[in-house]
């Protein structure tokens, strides 16, 4: 080869990297653009910003203003604080007791005591505002603790809860009484799955169904059938989504592993729908339905209430319009197309999100509700996703399997609430759903409104989220307010109220009226007070510098 030709075939192998670095770059700028711009959506930045953030917490005394309240809140604050204090005491003793005992030693109590509240107020709260972990009994409505206090039950055991305790009490006694004769034999099946394929095959729209333990195993097992079946690498979810705790749907703050095959996108976006156009390793796209109430956002826990910037609204067309340019591109491209149902199937529709939003997803996972008030977790799907092996590799295959998959007690309680979901009144219920629960919220609202509360709540169906409208430092002060009105939380606090179907008009006005009350006193109390030229950003800034400052 003489000098040219060598210089000729170098030009054209820098030529060619230039075009492909460029192209690299332009893939890397788009998907840039699909990331929201919150620390939600991003993953790895939200994970180191977390390492950096030091523990510090208020003394006694700014405790009580640390939003610079004048002294005069401030001692209104105080006596308010030593009020409730000296009544979660007297009121809740034993049952204080032995969660302080069970703490010890039980993580999962530490975890969630600790993340009630912003953790610069956590420990006064803990020490003083303790909440108690047990309860003895439940029926109707309400849930009972260990020294005999009624609560109306607004934590909907984590959305399970869908049509009352006593329902589900019924499922696991008659599971119980069919399920006796085989008892807990695993591997082989009881014969009642047989009528749950049929109901979910149904329900579904979908070919096959595979159980599984838990929702996030259901996820787990959903999402490695589309990488099996595409043979591509990447998950995409949608900023904010929760779809259980496994690694690679959890990427950021909380999981301690990177996820590398895990895409973080904007909900509701063309420039998400772009990436999907244009990439080619993409194997599916999941989508948690609940996040028609708050997208892109993350769970609204109280601990991240460090202002009144919390926002939800649903919008259920534009939600759906959503979905449906997601399931063309999906289809287009041959990508996945995955609802995470675990929370909302059969709470929004009797078929679900599907139903309700009038688009049909690959797969479909399903758990909490379905078990009957027992653990499950179930993947409904088309054939040749569902599919585990491949007719001309025999070795390449798509396994999962686990011990107590298909439990005959879950499986037989499994079929109580399908059978229950045929029937006449349960089938009532689906009628009028979403007017019954966007009614009551905004009934709710105009009480708070004709009361000048600062509060709103916002609703997709049963599932509520309580939002602030005045720039506040204690919105999170709300939820010990609630409790000693007889409200039951989850730990999340006020950020997510699941209500269960059979909560009549007059349930529904009492809790509404309790509620009405209880931030009234909190507004008494002087929690809520606000310098007239504070904003949330101002209040941001501020805890920013605080952090810097306890930082360096
Ligand atoms: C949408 C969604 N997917 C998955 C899960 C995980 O389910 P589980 O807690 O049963 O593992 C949850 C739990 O809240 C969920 O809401």
């Amino acid at each position: 080869m003489d000098s040219h030709a060598v210089t000729y075939a170098l030009y054209g192998v820098g030529a060619a990297a230039l075009i492909g670095s460029l192209a690299g770059l332009k893939a890397r700028l788009e998907l840039s653009k699909a990331k929201h711009r919150s620390l939600a959506g991003h993953a790895r930045i939200s994970r180191r910003l977390a390492s950096f953030i030091p523990f510090y917490e208020y003394d006694e005394h700014r405790f009580f203003c640390a939003d610079g309240a004048p002294e005069e809140i401030a001692t209104r604050r105080r006596a308010a604080f030593a009020r409730l204090a000296a009544l979660y005491r007297t009121r809740y003793p034993e049952t204080a007791r032995l969660t302080a005992e069970a703490t010890e030693a039980i993580s999962d109590l530490q975890f969630t005591e600790r993340y009630r509240v912003p953790f610069q107020f956590s420990r006064m709260v803990r020490e003083h505002l303790p909440t108690g972990a047990f309860l003895q009994s439940s029926a109707g409505v309400t849930v009972t603790d260990l020294d005999g206090n009624v609560f109306y039950d607004l934590t909907g055991s984590y959305g399970v809860n869908l049509f009352g305790y006593d329902f589900y009490k019924d499922c696991i006694r008659r599971a119980e009484e069919r399920a006796r004769a085989l008892g807990p034999v695993l591997g082989a099946y009881h014969p009642v799955i047989a009528a749950n394929v049929r109901r979910l095959r149904e329900i579904s729209g979908l070919d096959e169904v595979s159980f599984h333990m838990s929702g996030t195993e259901a996820v787990m097992q959903a999402v490695r059938l589309a990488r099996y079946h595409t043979r591509r690498s990447h998950l995409v979810r949608l900023c904010g989504a929760y779809h259980g705790w496994w690694g690679d749907v959890q990427p950021g703050i909380g999981n301690p592993v990177p996820a590398h095959e895990t895409y973080t996108l904007k909900d509701m976006s063309e420039a998400t729908l772009g990436v999907l156009r244009r990439r080619n390793n993409i194997a599916c796209v999941l989508v948690n339905p609940l996040q028609a109430l708050h997208p892109n956002a993350s769970a609204p826990g109280d601990s991240g209430l460090i202002d009144s910037s919390r926002r939800s609204h649903c919008d259920r067309r534009a939600y759906a319009a959503w979905l449906e340019q997601l399931r063309e591109v999906c289809t287009e491209r041959r990508i996945v197309l995955i609802f995470d149902e675990v929370f909302v199937a059969f709470r929004l529709a009797r078929g679900g999100a599907q139903e309700y939003f009038g688009v049909e997803a690959d797969l479909v996972t399903y758990g909490k509700t379905l078990g009957g008030g027992l653990p499950v977790g179930v993947v409904c799907g088309r054939k040749d996703l569902m599919r585990r092996f491949r007719d001309d590799r025999p070795a390449d295959i798509c396994f999962a399997r686990g011990t107590f998959n298909s439990h005959p007690y879950v499986m037989a309680a499994m079929d109580e609430f399908l059978t229950r979901l045929e029937e006449p009144p349960v089938r009532a219920l689906y009628g009028d759903l979403d007017r019954v629960w966007s009614d009551r919220a905004a009934q709710l609202n105009a009480w708070l409104e004709a009361a000048g509360l600062p509060v709103r709540v916002a609703c997709l169906s049963s599932i509520w989220t309580v939002l602030y409208t005045r720039p506040s430092r204690y919105n999170w002060m709300l939820q010990y307010y609630l409790r000693a009105a007889g409200l039951a939380l989850s730990w999340i606090g006020t950020g997510r109220l699941i209500f269960s179907l059979n909560y009549t008009d007059a349930d529904f006005a009492a809790v509404a009226d309790r509620f009405v009350q209880a931030a009234a006193e909190m507004e008494r109390d002087g929690w809520w007070w606000c310098d007239p030229a504070t904003t949330d950003k101002a209040i941001k800034r501020g805890v920013l510098k605080e952090i810097f400052t306890h930082r360096f």
